[in-house]
């Protein structure tokens, strides 16, 4: 993972880079993610007799080989000329799924098409963004169904634009030319082939979830909750699952890191729907904590982004293999068959004790 971090940063425009890796403010959300990862250990069980550790996980009624989930991060032509077409097809072939941004760099259809051509039952969730216009939001929910995807993934955290002070420092606040928000082409009120900017809208309420839900079929995940009240509400509400987030430290920086919110959040669902995670998860044993927390699985933005911009297709698989192969390692040390057998008093702080 270091070494195809560190090729991507070689090889990336510093710019790009930059809106890669960058957070909202003084990023200590960002760091804060990685390091309550690093602050936790894990107990093995011993001789529990597991055997071989499976990380096979089912999800909104789809079975995964690995419960590594592809987040949904903007604009991967930047990374690669392939862009989200080496992510999906990466993504398939890892038995994951890929949650598709409404901004990336590549249609919706063109991902989903990728991403079957690998393999038929690939996974593609649509990420949105509810825009303040119901007609544009409709418009793309029934783009999202009509190219096949199995579940709508809304970013709640982003009631305004986060404040990225790097991208401010670079003047980097559009697409480069060449490039566009494919998915944000030809909706209603653009000019024929014109694409309309994403808007956020800090109006949003449970209302338009509500509203969402009526006119789609698919199930729908909320992502960004933090809150144990939200949590519940969004179980209360009939959502298929809620994924805990701080949006890679791109939006609230006080937000606590995703690690340390998720026990409440996981209390608060009390096993009604699932809770996915993301935010800092680099290494096997991260997967292996959030599981042992209560998460069914998690996501990951930037490693995803690392390998792609590394090497392209390669660099995603190689990714998500290096995680499924170390999530499995762990599990073993652990004494822990699958995911199930993992229980929270075996996540314990690090601390110096005199
Ligand atoms: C994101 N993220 C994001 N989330 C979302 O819902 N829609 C989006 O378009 C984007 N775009 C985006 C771009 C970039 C460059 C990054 C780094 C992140 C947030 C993403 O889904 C996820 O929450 C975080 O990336 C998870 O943290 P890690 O794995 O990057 O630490």
């Amino acid at each position: 993972m270091r070494e195809l971090r560190d090729k991507a940063r070689s090889l990336l425009d510093p710019v790009i880079r930059d809106f890669y890796e960058g957070g909202a403010d003084s990023e200590t959300a960002l760091a804060e993610n990685e390091r309550a990862f690093a602050r936790l250990a894990l107990l093995p069980r011993i001789l529990a007799g597991a055997g071989q550790a499976s990380t096979a996980v089912r999800l909104l009624g789809a079975d995964l080989d690995t419960p590594v989930l592809v987040a949904p991060t903007a604009f991967h032509r930047l990374a690669h000329p392939d862009g989200e077409v080496a992510t999906a097809r990466a993504a398939a072939a890892a038995g994951t799924v890929l949650i598709a941004s409404m901004a990336a760099t590549t249609a919706v259809a063109e991902v989903t098409a990728a991403a079957r051509d690998v393999r038929p039952d690939a996974q593609v969730w649509f990420q949105l963004y509810l825009q303040p216009e119901p007609e544009v939001t409709a418009e793309l929910v029934r783009r999202a169904e009509a190219a096949g995807c199995t579940a709508l993934v809304v970013t709640a955290d982003s009631p305004v634009f986060g404040r990225h002070g790097r991208d401010e420092r670079n003047g980097f606040h559009d697409l480069p030319p060449g490039y566009a928000a494919e998915n944000m082409r030809d909706l209603p009120g653009t000019p024929p082939g014109g694409t309309r900017p994403i808007a956020m809208s800090p109006a949003l309420s449970w209302a338009d979830l509500r509203r969402l839900r009526e006119l789609t079929r698919l199930p729908v995940v909320l992502k960004g909750v933090l809150h144990p009240a939200d949590a519940a509400r969004a179980a209360d509400e009939g959502l298929a699952a809620v994924v805990v987030s701080n949006h890679g430290g791109r939006q609230l920086d006080a937000a606590p890191a995703t690690v340390e919110a998720l026990p409440a959040v996981v209390a608060a669902i009390a096993g009604r729907i699932p809770v996915l995670l993301d935010g800092g998860v680099r290494t096997g044993s991260d997967v292996v904590t959030a599981l042992a927390l209560g998460a069914t699985a998690v996501a990951v933005g930037r490693p995803v982004l690392w390998g792609l911009a590394a090497e392209g297709e390669d660099g995603v698989a190689r990714v998500l293999r290096t995680l499924r192969e170390q999530t499995a390692h762990v599990l073993t040390l652990c004494g822990a068959r699958d995911r199930a057998d993992l229980a929270p008093d075996q996540v314990v702080a690090r601390g110096i004790r005199e």
